[in-house]
């Protein structure tokens, strides 16, 4: 599918250049003829394959060198004198001019594009990824991705590094934001629409952090322990399906050793499974100071080391000339770089900056937004709020008064007009701040409680707090939970003595509604006492504007959980994260860590034992009750579900009725979990499809989901092949990982 789609796309590219070349002058026709007479590379009609093989035949062993690395990166060290034509983002690998191939652009883009207000620009904050990827759908995510791209272009970028899968094994992990949540299949169908809504835009995507980088601490020096099975069956399955889907042009390999072996030095898995097995025609570029050697690096699959040359330079150069990387090795690497830029068309398509149309992105985000907030609690139908039925509302805490927070590292977008709230002392932001976006809840509830006594208490203190919503109708409590890159969370509570803000206004005002701004899960000892609760993530550029609809029912909700939200953190596969010993610990943006990085630390071991039973999974598995499960989330409408049928065939259709039984329009994700045979020794069950449904109110449909054979099949080691194992798979359906009221048993072979 993955194939037809991309020749699709190409055939339109290709009509739309023939269309463009007959609409130019005569003189510019015959510019562009002379041009492909002298690099008949840059004839369009020729196949990706065929034009960068042709390149490759002319260069010399010093250009194939120069596009095996970047350039150094500012504050990260050594900046080359090559870098002078960088666009001012985290990687900048050089143009051959001579040749007609244009400079790689690189610039972080997770959830916008990273750095615009130190050079200078502007970008449009999107929610967090894993925000993205609660709305579970597949067109609002397409719609991410390409309002990404579009804004790469004008900023004069053409590539992405945006694209983290990494699955949610962890959820102290301090991107879990930056990544889709914990099912495999959710967060690979939800990336690869991300990637291909970049692509499509003509940038270079990236799917990352190939593979199982599920913490952040000592992410240098881990190594990972894990069956071969488990990890094709979870970590690497979201990778399969993100990359089989989206043709994505690059895959950034990991910090972390996995089995022993740095990720971006892992044979197994940048051949054997990602170049082999699974076919990948683009090319691997390691993480940032990811690449540990020259020889074995290029052995195992490695293309481009970023940000720097410390291996793939001149070390390179030197084994090549001695026959230690053979020449068709090298040559296979640039191949590959090559075939990317004329695959995702930056080469017949460049960008050129322009002014990014900020009011197109805001209305995108806000509409993502929209579709993304979940609805956790709502007793006694609380929300959504009418004005005209109140006289006062308290809105308290998490500086709601004057911005929402956002994820850090480097998926950092720049807020217009910097920081909202400047901590003290500093002039500006830093790696590691907390981040605040000038949307106001504050505001936008006042817009739209008109008449109502909207009154702002910051929740530093529980006491005036309570006593504040103790005098209201209302009390809306913002709870926050900032994450970022370099970073894990020491538990799932929220910090700042935030539970306590909370019990005590809860017990102050039966009418307490919480708003939770975090990346990850978080427990809730005060859950049972709130009459609702909304989980915002970091909400992005129009967070405040989407949660107000929200509030206030002018947009019914309909996103759903894509991790679980367990009881406590003692629930966890693990109690704690395995922290490095002291002597690996490593700073980002010291230079002298930079180094001892790349000669590699001495490793420290992890092992994931919970094996294939990540998240919903797992607490199946092992019988514990959770605070709210994968999938869940509530609507002002209800909905009720019958009449399932199951047809196997090549792959499983799996229908049934959706009916919206309340009276307000609404979306429902309707999902589908499979429990295979037991002789596969899998968990209870998995997610296998799902379908988001329009209905009005008192509307009923026919859902139709098809089910993928690889969704029910598992991974024989011993084969090296995904098998379906011929027995009675359990197909059920309904409204979250625990609420699936329908049922029905189909024999598969
Ligand atoms: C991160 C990558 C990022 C790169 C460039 C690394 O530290 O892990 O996700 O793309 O830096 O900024």
């Amino acid at each position: 599918m993955a194939t037809q789609t991309s020749t699709l796309r190409n055939a339109s590219f290709l009509i739309s250049m023939v269309i463009w070349c007959a609409l130019l002058p005569a003189s510019a026709q015959t510019q562009v003829s002379a041009k492909t007479t002298s690099k008949p590379w840059l004839n369009f009609s020729l196949s990706p394959d065929e034009r960068a093989a042709m390149v490759v035949k002319e260069m010399t062993l010093d250009e194939k060198i120069a596009l095996l690395h970047g350039t150094g990166m500012s504050g990260l060290g050594p900046v080359s004198p090559l870098a002078v034509h960088s666009n001012g983002g985290a990687g900048y690998v050089i143009a051959i001019p001579r040749l007609g191939i244009p400079a790689i652009q690189m610039s972080d883009a997770a959830y916008g594009v990273r750095m615009s207000g130190e050079n200078g620009r502007y970008s449009t904050a999107l929610p967090a990824c894993v925000a993205g990827a609660a709305s579970w759908d597949l067109e609002a995510a397409h719609e991410y991705g390409a309002l990404i791209g579009r804004e790469l272009r004008a900023q004069g970028y053409n590539m992405s590094l945006g694209g983290g899968v990494n699955i949610t094994r962890e959820p102290r992990n301090g991107r879990s934001f930056e990544y889709m949540g914990e099912d495999p299949i959710l967060a690979g169908k939800i990336v690869a629409q991300v990637i291909k809504g970049s692509q499509d835009q003509h940038v270079i995507g990236d799917i990352k952090h190939y593979a199982l980088n599920d913490q952040e601490s000592g992410r240098n020096a881990v190594n990972v322990n894990i069956d071969q099975r488990s990890m094709r069956e979870s970590d690497l399955l979201a990778f399969e399906i993100g990359i089989r889907e989206s043709d994505v042009a690059a895959v950034m390999c990991s910090y972390n050793r996995i089995n022993g072996d740095y990720a971006c030095e892992n044979h197994y898995l940048l051949t054997d499974v990602l170049k082999k097995d699974w076919n990948f025609k683009g090319f691997v570029l390691s993480d940032w100071g990811g690449t540990h050697s020259a020889a074995k690096a290029s052995a195992a699959g490695l293309d481009q080391e970023e940000p720097a040359e410390i291996f793939y330079g001149a070390e390179f150069k030197k084994a090549v000339e001695a026959g230690k990387i053979p020449k068709s090795e090298l040559d296979d690497h640039v191949h590959r770089i090559l075939r990317s830029m004329f695959a995702t068309g930056v080469i017949d398509d460049p960008p050129e900056k322009s002014v990014v149309d900020v009011l197109g992105g805001l209305e995108v985000a806000q509409k993502i937004a929209e579709q993304s907030i979940v609805l956790l609690k709502n007793e006694q139908n609380q929300l959504p709020l009418d004005a005209s039925k109140l006289h006062s509302i308290v809105v308290i805490g998490a500086h709601s008064d004057v911005g929402m927070i956002s994820g850090g590292g480097s998926a950092q977008v720049d807020p217009p007009g910097g920081n909202a709230i400047m901590p003290p002392g500093k002039g500006r932001t830093h790696w590691q701040d907390h981040i605040w976006f000038p949307t106001s809840p504050l505001k936008t509830i006042k817009a739209k409680a008109r008449g109502v006594s909207v009154q702002y208490d910051p929740g530093t203190d529980p006491s005036s707090a309570a006593d504040a919503a103790r005098a209201a109708d209302v009390a809306i409590v913002f709870g926050y939970q900032w994450e970022g890159e370099g970073m894990d969370l020491e538990s799932l509570s929220l910090p700042e003595n935030q539970d306590a803000l909370i019990a005590k206004v809860a017990a102050a005002n039966p009418h307490t509604i919480v708003v939770l701004e975090t990346g990850s899960p978080v427990t809730m000892p005060w859950a049972g006492q709130v009459s609702g609760i909304l989980e915002a993530w970091y909400a992005g550029s129009r967070g405040a504007e989407a949660l107000a609809n929200l509030l206030f029912g002018d947009v019914n909700p309909s996103a759903k959980l894509p991790v679980t939200f367990p009881e406590s953190a003692a629930d966890l596969p693990h109690p704690t994260i395995v922290k490095p010993p002291v002597h690996s610990t490593t700073r980002d943006g010291e230079n002298e860590a930079w180094k001892r990085i790349a000669s590699g630390l001495p490793a420290f071991q992890v092992t994931y034992d919970e094996g294939v039973k990540v998240g919903y999974k797992w607490y199946d598995a092992e019988n514990k009750p959770v605070l709210f499960p994968f999938g869940y989330g509530l609507s002002y409408t209800a909905y009720e579900y019958s009449g399932l049928k199951v047809t196997p065939g090549d792959n499983v259709h799996v229908t049934f009725t959706v009916k919206n039984t309340g009276s307000r329009p609404g979306a429902e994700v309707a999902q589908v979990y499979a429990a295979l045979p037991a002789s596969t020794g899998e968990p209870p069950k998995r997610l296998v499809g799902w379908s988001k449904v329009q209905l009005n109110a008192g509307e009923s449909k026919e859902v139709r989901v098809e089910v993928d054979r690889l969704y029910l099949s598992i991974f024989n080691v011993e084969k090296n092949a995904w098998e379906l194992v011929p027995g009675d798979y359990a197909f059920l359906a309904g409204g979250s990982s625990q609420s699936l009221p329908l049922k029905e048993t189909a024999s598969l072979k």
